[in-house]
């Protein structure tokens, strides 16, 4: 099996040798890739609906039994506390993805690494983030099938280092001060969408159009922003565009 850019991405942000359960296993693509390549020790995948874990039985069919297990339920909720040490949700909403993990808290609690793949909802999986104050550890923006699709790396047992900006809850905390080429071709695509919808709205709704017009100037803020946000991150203070939103 060959997996995609987003895919691989996810396997790339779990750590070597973990126990692991993949919630909304599907296909259980995810945990064929990651046993076939023998990256984790174990893994259990996890899903609510009896028709994918029934093509994800399939798809591991020829792996060694005692390496995994499938589990039909909700969330996190088939899983005990202790027994893996890393989740990964992919190709849910962000908002739902935080709501699975505030519903299974002593599971979270035995958590070395959450990795997350929101379909949407970025800023919402972003803000689920900061108000648990857990570490950020990477943030990935892959374009795969004609979409850009956004990748986290969460450690639950460290607490954040610093406040998160409305910059970093929009444009992304860590993304934007690797600003790679992957994360600009977003931005513009942002920025090309909010001129859009600028256009279609005309002035015919001013407080919709100076929404938009802020916006759009925050992203040409931030992508032509200097010095290199790093200067921040060094302990020379925010960015000034950092202060608000
Ligand atoms: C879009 S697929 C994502 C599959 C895979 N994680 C991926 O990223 O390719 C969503 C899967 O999550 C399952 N799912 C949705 N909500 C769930 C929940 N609350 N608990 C467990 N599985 C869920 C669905 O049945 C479906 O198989």
């Amino acid at each position: 099996m060959r997996p995609g850019p987003r895919l691989s991405a996810i396997s790339e942000l779990v750590r070597p040798g973990d126990r692991i359960a993949d919630i909304g296993t599907d296909h259980g693509w995810l945990v064929l890739d990651l046993l076939e390549r023998d990256i984790v020790r174990h893994a259990i995948a996890i899903d609510r609906a009896a028709r994918p874990l029934a093509n994800a039985a399939a798809n591991l069919a020829r792996l060694d039994r005692t390496r995994f297990e499938l589990r039909r339920g909700d969330g996190l909720q088939p899983l005990s506390p202790g027994e893996v040490e890393t989740v990964v949700l992919a190709g849910l909403g962000g908002a739902r993805i935080g709501r699975l993990l505030d519903a299974a808290p002593a599971v979270v609690a035995t958590l070395a690494r959450i990795v997350v793949q929101p379909e949407r909802d970025w800023i919402a999986m972003r803000r689920w983030v900061a108000a648990r104050g857990f570490a950020l550890v990477d943030e990935r923006l892959v374009a795969d099938d004609g979409r850009f699709r956004l990748v986290c790396a969460i450690d639950p047992t460290r607490a954040d280092d610093r406040p998160w900006t409305e910059a970093d809850l929009a444009f992304g905390r860590r993304l934007r001060v690797d600003r790679g080429p992957t994360w600009r071709a977003w931005m513009e695509q942002q920025r090309r969408a909010v001129l859009a919808a600028l256009g279609a709205c005309g002035e015919r709704r001013p407080d919709r159009a100076a929404q938009l017009r802020a916006r759009a100037a925050r992203i040409a803020v931030e992508l032509t922003r200097w010095p290199d946000p790093r200067a921040s991150l060094a302990g020379r203070g925010p960015a000034p565009e950092d202060s608000g939103a």
